[in-house]
């Protein structure tokens, strides 16, 4: 039976190959995309432009979103991944963070048009649990999107099932050099990038098991339950 998936930043990366993946499957797809969307047009496909490091323009978002009837699925996926060092303000740095991460889910959990036996999934890090002093922004506000998310189990249960996932290295972003990859490869079980698919697989189990909600899964390659003491970023 066709469903309605709302992704948010599926305008590439992985919420686009999740975009992709529900089209094949015949779903209806509600892409929320940021500064552009690589997704090819396709009948099934709707895609809605917003910032969601600006609350107007998510509420602005949600009314669109609710216009459009049920939703089955919904991934939170946008992210924003800066270092603390690189922050020119430290106000507005932690603003973008938790309003991308935690306020926008929020906003749009609120408004949104849930079908009946629906489902949420957060996409958080492994590093919401392992502290990061370069990240340290960026993996409070996931770990924040994790606990928020376990409060919307319980707050949605019976409605929505609502379970987070941690991806570990599963796509390293073009800035990242050998050294970086290697490194951060060699601290896990599973040494070699995970690939978007496997984050795919984790959303299609969680979406379709109707058990399995208030989870948090890894998705890292073991690199959690790794040597954890060679976890460091100081050296790189
Ligand atoms: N890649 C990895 O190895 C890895 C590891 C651990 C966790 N994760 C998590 O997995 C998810 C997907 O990873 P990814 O590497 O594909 O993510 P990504 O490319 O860093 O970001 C995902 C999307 O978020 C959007 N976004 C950023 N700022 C936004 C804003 N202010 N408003 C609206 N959208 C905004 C981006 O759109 P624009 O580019 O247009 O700004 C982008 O399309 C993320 O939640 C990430 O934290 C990934």
């Amino acid at each position: 039976m066709q469903q309605t998936l709302f992704i948010t930043g599926a305008g590439r990366r992985l919420g686009k190959v999740l975009a992709e993946f529900g089209l094949a499957q015949g779903h209806r797809v509600i892409a929320h995309y940021h500064s552009h969307c690589e997704l090819d047009p396709h009948p099934n496909l709707i895609c809605l432009q917003a910032d969601l490091a600006d609350p107007a323009s998510v509420q602005r978002l949600a009314n669109e979103v609710n216009a459009l009837g049920p939703v089955d699925r919904f991934i939170h996926n946008a992210s924003c991944f800066v270092p603390d060092n690189k922050a020119d303000d430290l106000s507005v740095h932690f603003d973008r963070h938790f309003h991308v991460h935690v306020l926008a889910p929020a906003l749009l959990v609120e408004a949104m048009p849930w079908a009946p036996h629906a489902a949420m999934t957060a996409i958080s890090d492994i590093y919401a649990d392992i502290p990061n002093q370069r990240f340290a922004v960026y993996c409070a506000s996931k770990a924040a999107l994790q606990n928020w998310s376990l409060s919307m189990a319980q707050r949605l249960a019976g409605k929505v099932r609502v379970n987070v996932i941690q991806p570990g290295p599963i796509q390293f972003l073009p800035e990242h050099d050998d050294a970086y990859r290697q490194k951060v490869l060699s601290q896990s079980l599973i040494p070699h990038e995970l690939g978007y698919d496997a984050i795919v697989q984790a959303c299609e189990y969680l979406h379709t098991s109707p058990a399995v909600t208030g989870t948090v899964m890894r998705v890292d390659g073991g690199r959690f339950v790794a040597n954890r003491y060679d976890q460091t970023f100081l050296s790189l």
